[in-house]
């Protein structure tokens, strides 16, 4: 299939891009949390990728290559050096990496929040074994997390405070800068894991003054499973020495030096086996369509979309769980369900692809989402009120 230009010439973005998703001839799809529509941008990357192996039988350096260029497209999404960015298979392996190389002797606190996927939590519990007190940070009655639970969890013993920027369960937005500047004043580093912002809205390591980032591909990156990146603020790459490590880690891969442990002196030393080729192809393909399509002009579609669901939610009775503030929110809108399995298969048996946690359904439009869409949730959310709690 051949990939086309995105077309500025009409006006909504639906509009100049939805041809790009085919499977919006079949379905509705308001996933992007999960996982971003599939492009035929990214389904050539994945033909490139095997018409490559046919014609040059093991392309190592291309593919080393692709690691490169995929370095640069992340680290150009994010504002990054490219030297402060790793390629890695998920975002739970760099984070997995930092936490092997940090020491909890001096400092011991690990403060993370309530608001955390799953694989942040377990990784940082990991380190109980190796010294690290970990703190959580919990929700007010009213489902926010307040600053002033920072300002009481962070302290001169804390090492490190790790915030998710949109929480994957109610799509809450943690005020970053804000926690940011408790930390360091503090004397704390400050993990963001990005993975359900990067993509959805403009995000800027330098601007959030964060230390270390974790992001992936596969949801409003458009990408796809087995890709990740790991942002390191460049003077604090050195003081870390990951011993979750492997041979990409290595000041000079191709040494294959097995007698010594020599990381890179770049982000590079948070990496670790054989890069994710095929899902950099599609990695690459996805970030670069995204920011032509524009990252910016996403977000302000987005929030237009958000406040139609709103309003169709608030009309239908539904008790939404996402903030309310456009500035706390990220892409993904909440509702509680009864039952939310039973909600999100009776959308699918309608055509309309959503997702659930956490007793909610969620809605998840992205730069291809048009008002249509939302109309067709509400009209499918009214005749399943009953499965709204
Ligand atoms: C906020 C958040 N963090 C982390 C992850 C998981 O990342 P990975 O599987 O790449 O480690 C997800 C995936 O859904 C997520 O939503």
């Amino acid at each position: 299939m051949a990939t086309e230009a995105v077309d500025t010439q009409l006006s909504s973005l639906p509009e100049r891009v939805r041809h790009r998703f085919p499977i919006f001839e079949q379905r509705v799809y308001v996933n992007s949390c999960s996982q971003g529509a599939l492009s035929d941008a990214v389904r050539t990357s994945y033909e490139q990728y095997l018409a490559d192996w046919d014609e040059y039988g093991a392309p190592w350096e291309y593919w080393v290559e692709r690691q490169e260029a995929g370095r640069a497209s992340f680290a150009g999404l994010v504002n990054a050096a490219r030297e402060e960015v790793a390629v890695t298979t998920s975002l739970s392996s760099g984070v997995a990496s930092l936490a092997s190389g940090l020491r909890f002797a001096r400092r011991s606190k690990v403060v993370l929040t309530d608001w955390e996927f799953p694989t942040i939590g377990q990784i940082w519990h990991a380190q109980e074994a190796r010294g690290a007190r970990v703190v959580h940070v919990q929700a007010a009655a009213d489902g926010t997390i307040p600053i002033e639970h920072f300002e009481r969890a962070i302290d001169d013993d804390t090492l490190i405070v790790s915030i998710t920027h949109v929480c994957y369960r109610n799509g809450a937005m943690v005020d970053v800068p804000e926690v940011v500047r408790i930390a360091h004043e503090r004397g704390a580093y400050v993990l963001l894991d990005a993975y359900q912002s990067v993509g959805s809205l403009p995000v800027d390591v330098k601007a959030l003054d964060v230390d270390f980032l974790g992001a992936g591909v596969l949801k409003y990156l458009l990408g796809s499973a087995g890709l990740g990146f790991f942002y390191a603020r460049g003077e604090l790459v050195e003081k870390v020495f990951p011993t979750a490590t492997g041979w990409f880690a290595d000041e000079d891969i191709f040494a294959m030096d097995h007698t010594d442990y020599s990381p890179a002196r770049t982000a590079v030393r948070f990496q670790s086996g054989t890069p994710p080729v095929p899902a950099l192809y599609a990695g690459i393909a996805g970030m670069e369509l995204m920011k032509e399509i524009g990252i910016r002009e996403t977000r302000e579609h987005v929030l237009e979309l958000q406040a139609q669901l709103l309003e169709g939610l608030d009309a239908l009775g539904a008790t939404v769980v996402t903030p309310r503030d456009p500035d706390r929110r990220g892409a993904l809108v909440c509702v509680r369900s009864s039952d939310a399995t039973a909600l999100v298969a009776a959308l699918d048996r309608d055509g309309i692809v959503t997702s659930e946690r956490d007793s909610s359904l969620r809605i998840s439009p992205h730069c291809y989402n048009g008002p249509e869409d939302v109309d067709a949730v509400l009209v499918a959310l009214r005749t399943h009120r009953e499965l709204l709690a």
